[in-house]
């Protein structure tokens, strides 16, 4: 039986790993240990377990006396490349959760350490386990429009979850990369992965003018805030989980999970346009939005044979509460227009995250559309994310090669 530990016990780290596995996978994986800057919320993690578990005050030391096989990275995304490294040299394998980190220095540095350990990282892009997902790659697969020559992309979260990143730590640059690393790791990986391409030069420009200090009737947060009847913002994190795993937690660390979006501190953007080239000849266009009034997606690959439009949207909010579709449909140069209806798959983010919990725990026999992700597919993701916001610092285009040490590969 493989022994797994878990570093970084919040919302992740409890629900999509500790839980999950403690309630379907114990008769192969034996849950060895959990470290959190946060011991109380390592506590909880533990107790919803159901298990007996140590829970560790340092990480060297979890890793000393566990004698894990596998550790799993859940922490905020600035720290993921300390743990990466050290799990690395401690001679495990690591299932890291999204973005695989946030620079380029960084990353390189996980490159290195893999390389030079022998030892393998796994990133957790659930979203190539979403049925939906799956069902665009295949087709891709099948050459329904041959080869993919460009590729228009646009993402947009509604005022519910696209506010959620501005509450707490992703709102800096320094923990999070903002979200063009953050968020849109998972997009620019979907891109890489149905293109089969891999990124060469990234231009980007971004703004913040919706969150941050957009408005005067504003506090430091939710629970304390004057204003809390009137914000269409206000965030009670009084019940169920939220109050569990944060506000009885925060006395330890200070974590406040409800600050305000409105708050001077943000320094990431709320809209981003970014270009990309790619190493066999594709060019992407890509936006992402974090204030709109419903949420999803709008993709199209445009081919050799035909375009394919990809629409996924839902809203959580106001009117537009309970919309969902989900189509993708063909235009062919034979003049056919074909929509595939794509069942809507029960389940964390599209029926992704249990399907990617189950591989990578019991593997994958076969894998033919290359769902599991290596940490060059993690790297690839990152690095365009990192680009861009080189891009926008310097105000010019950036070659993926100045910033990624491709001879660091394993
Ligand atoms: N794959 C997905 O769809 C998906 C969805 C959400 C989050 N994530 C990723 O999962 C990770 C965790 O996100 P979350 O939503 O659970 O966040 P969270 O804030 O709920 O949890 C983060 C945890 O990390 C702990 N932590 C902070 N600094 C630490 C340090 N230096 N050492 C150890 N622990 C530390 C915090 O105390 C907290 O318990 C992030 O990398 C995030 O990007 C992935």
């Amino acid at each position: 039986m493989k022994k797994y530990v878990i570093v970084g016990a919040g919302n992740r780290g409890t629900w999509m790993f500790g839980v999950p596995i403690a309630r379907n996978y114990s008769h192969v994986v034996q849950l060895a240990g959990v470290y959190d800057i946060n011991r109380k919320r390592a506590e909880f993690l533990r107790a919803e377990t159901g298990l007996s578990f140590p829970v560790y005050d340092s990480f060297d030391e979890m890793l000393k006396d566990a004698k894990p096989d596998v550790v799993i990275v859940t922490t905020v995304d600035c720290f993921h490349h300390e743990y990466v490294i050290k799990s690395l040299e401690a001679g495990c394998d690591v299932i890291c959760e999204k973005p695989l980190t946030i620079d380029a220095d960084k990353l390189n540095r996980i490159l290195e350490a893999e390389k030079r350990t022998g030892r393998k990282v796994t990133v957790t892009f659930n979203c190539r386990f979403a049925p939906f997902y799956v069902r665009v790659k295949e087709l891709l697969r099948e050459g329904v429009i041959g080869k993919v020559l460009s590729v228009h992309f646009e993402w947009f979260l509604d005022t519910s979850h696209g506010a959620d990143y501005f509450r707490r730590w992703h709102r800096q640059k320094k923990n999070s990369g903002g979200l063009l690393v953050h968020k849109s790791t998972h997009h620019f990986d979907l891109v890489n992965w149905f293109l089969e391409e891999e990124p060469e030069v990234v231009n980007a420009f971004g703004t913040r003018r919706f969150y941050g200090p957009t408005r005067e009737k504003r506090g430091e947060r939710c629970l304390t805030c004057a204003y809390k009847k009137e914000c269409e913002f206000y965030l009670d994190i009084t019940q169920g989980n939220l109050k569990k795993l944060y506000l009885d937690c925060e006395d330890a660390d200070g974590y406040y999970r409800d600050r305000c979006v409105f708050a001077d501190e943000i320094d990431i953007e709320d809209s981003v346009s970014v270009s990309v080239k790619y190493s066999g000849g594709a060019v992407m266009s890509y936006s992402l939005t974090a204030h709109s009034p419903y949420e999803g997606l709008k993709l199209v690959l445009n081919g050799t044979d035909g375009r394919l439009e990809v629409d996924n949207f839902h809203g959580s909010i106001g009117p537009f509460a309970g919309r969902d579709v989900r189509n993708v449909r063909l235009y062919n140069r034979r003049g056919e227009e074909i929509i595939y209806h794509i069942p809507r798959a029960t389940g964390e983010h599209g029926g992704g995250d249990e399907r990617i919990l189950r591989a990578l725990i019991e593997g994958l026999k076969e894998d033919p559309l290359g769902q599991m992700a290596n940490s060059r597919a993690g790297a690839m993701s990152v690095i365009i994310g990192a680009a861009a916001n080189e891009s926008m610092k310097q105000g010019k285009s950036i070659r993926v090669r100045d910033l990624l040490n491709y001879d660091l590969f394993a």
